[in-house]
C-alpha cells in the first residue's frame, strides 16, 4: 500500500513561503506529478514528503499513519533524485543491492533481487561495471533500480531526467512508464518539464507560488485549465491569451477587442442568453487551434484579424507570429503555412476551442459553446 494524504502541509523559510497549506491525497498506485515553474516548491514539498526537512504546519499521513514527524529511515519511501549520486567504487551490482546488504539480507536473496531488477531495467549486461563506465541514462536506470529494490510503499523523484539529453529523456519516459504498470507502486514526481507530465502522469498537480492551482487528469489540465497561470504554462507554444471584453448584444454572447470578435453560440436558434453581464475577460485559444479563413465563411465564427510578423521553421510545422490589436498571437500549423512577415491574416477557431477566464481573478469561467446539445448554462465565475 501507499497513499499518501497531505493535510494543510506548510514551510516557511523566514518570510518565504515554500509551501502554503497543500492538501492533497494521493492514492495508492498513482502516478502523481508536481508541476510547475523553478521556485514554486516542488522539490521542498517531496523533501517534506521524505521527511528530510520538517514542515513548520499541517500533517503528512502514509496510510492513514501520521508520519509528519518520522524520521526519514523510518518511512518505507524511497527517493531518486537528479543527479544519481551512485556509489562509484562499487559495480552496478553491488550499488543496486546495497539498500538490501544495508538491511543485512542473505546473500543469495540479495543476488536473486538483484537479477530480477536488473532485469526489469535491462542491466543485466552491465552489472560488473562501475557508474563511470556507464551512460548517464543508465546511471538513472541504476539509481532506480537501487530504489525498487528495496519494494517501497511509494517512490519520490525529483527531476530523474533532468540530466539526460532530449533523446535518452524520451526513452527513460517510457521506461519509467512501463515500470509503474508493472510494479503498481505509488510515485510522486517532481519535474517543470510538462512533456514529462502530460506524459507520465495518472494525474497533476500545478503549483504555482507553493499553492495549487489545479489538481487533475492530464486530459482535464490540457483541455480545461483553471487558470490562466495553468492555460499558459501548457502547450507548445502555450495558449494564446488576450485581454478582451465579454458582451452580451442583443442576446447574443461575444467576445471582443482590437482584432478580435468571437460569438460564442453561432447559429442558436433563439439566440437569447439569459444572465450573461459583461465583464472584463482575458480571450484563450491554442496555436494549433487556430486556422486561415479569408473571412467569407459562417457569420458568426471566432475570428482574429492580425498582421504577420515572422514566421518560425519547426520541420513537420510552423508557427507564425501575428499581431492582432495590440498583442502577438501565435498559430500552428503544418508547414508550409502559406504566410510571410508583413501579410494581413484572418484566423478562425470553434467556440469549443475558445477559453474565457476572468480578469480580475485569472480563473476559468464555465460556459457551454452548444446549448442545443448540452443543458442552457451561463457563465459563472
Ligand atoms: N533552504 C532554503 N532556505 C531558504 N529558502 C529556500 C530554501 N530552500 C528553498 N527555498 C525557497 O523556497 C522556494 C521553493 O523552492 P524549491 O526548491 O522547492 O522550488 P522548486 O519548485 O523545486 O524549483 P526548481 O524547479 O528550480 O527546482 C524558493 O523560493 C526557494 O528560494
Ligand atoms: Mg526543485
Amino acid at each position: 500500500m501507499g497513499r499518501i494524504e497531505l493535510d494543510g502541509l506548510t514551510r516557511k523559510y523566514g518570510d518565504v513561503v515554500a509551501v502554503d497549506g497543500i492538501d492533497l491525497d494521493i492514492a495508492d498506485g498513482e502516478f502523481l506529478v508536481l508541476l510547475g515553474p523553478s521556485g514554486c516548491g516542488k522539490s521542498t514539498l517531496l523533501r517534506l514528503v521524505a521527511g528530510l526537512i520538517p514542515p513548520t504546519g499541517g500533517r503528512v499521513l502514509l496510510d492513514g499513519e501520521d508520519i509528519t514527524h518520522a524520521a526519514p529511515a523510518r518511512r518505507d519511501l524511497a527517493m531518486v533524485f537528479q543527479s544519481y549520486a551512485l556509489y562509484p567504487h562499487l559495480t552496478v551490482a553491488r550499488n543496486i543491492g546495497f539498500p538490501l546488504r544495508a538491511a543485512r539480507l542473505p546473500r543469495a536473496q540479495v543476488r536473486r533481487r538483484v537479477a530480477e531488477v536488473a532485469d526489469l531495467l535491462e542491466l543485466g549486461a552491465l552489472l560488473d561495471r562501475r557508474p563511470r563506465e556507464l551512460s548517464g541514462g543508465q546511471r538513472q536506470r541504476v539509481a532506480v533500480g537501487r530504489a525498487i529494490i528495496r519494494d517501497p510503499r511509494a517512490f519520490l523523484m525529483d527531476e530523474p531526467l533532468s540530466n539526460l539529453d532530449a533523446r535518452l529523456r524520451q526513452s527513460t519516459r517510457a521506461q519509467f512508464r512501463t515500470l509503474h504498470e508493472r510494479l503498481g507502486t505509488t510515485v510522486l514526481y517532481v519535474t517543470h518539464d510538462q512533456v514529462e507530465a502530460l506524459s507520465l502522469a495518472t494525474r497533476i498537480a500545478m503549483l504555482d507560488g507553493g499553492r495549487l492551482e489545479q489538481v487533475g487528469t492530464p486530459t482535464e489540465i490540457f483541455d480545461q485549465p483553471a487558470s490562466v497561470f495553468v492555460a499558459g504554462f501548457l502547450g507548445s507554444p502555450p495558449m494564446n491569451l488576450l485581454p478582451a471584453r465579454l458582451e452580451n448584444l442583443d442576446g447574443r454572447v461575444r467576445v471582443r477587442a482590437d482584432g478580435i470578435e468571437a460569438d460564442l453560440r453561432p447559429g442558436e436558434p433563439d439566440g437569447s442568453v439569459e444572465g450573461v453581464e459583461a465583464r472584463d475577460v482575458v480571450f484563450g485559444v491554442r496555436p494549433e487551434h487556430l486556422r486561415l479563413t479569408d473571412g467569407t465563411g459562417r457569420a458568426g465564427t471566432p475570428v482574429l484579424r492580425g498582421v504577420v510578423r515572422a514566421v518560425e521553421n519547426l520541420g513537420a510545422e510552423e508557427v507564425a507570429q501575428c499581431a492582432v490589436g495590440g498583442e502577438t498571437v501565435q498559430f500552428r500549423g503544418a508547414r508550409p503555412l502559406g504566410l510571410a512577415p508583413g501579410q494581413p491574416v484572418q484566423l478562425a477557431t470553434a467556440p469549443d476551442h475558445i477559453h474565457l477566464f476572468d480578469r480580475g481573478s485569472g480563473r476559468r469561467l464555465v460556459w457551454r459553446p452548444h446549448p442545443a446539445r448540452t443543458a442552457p448554462a451561463t457563465p459563472r465565475a
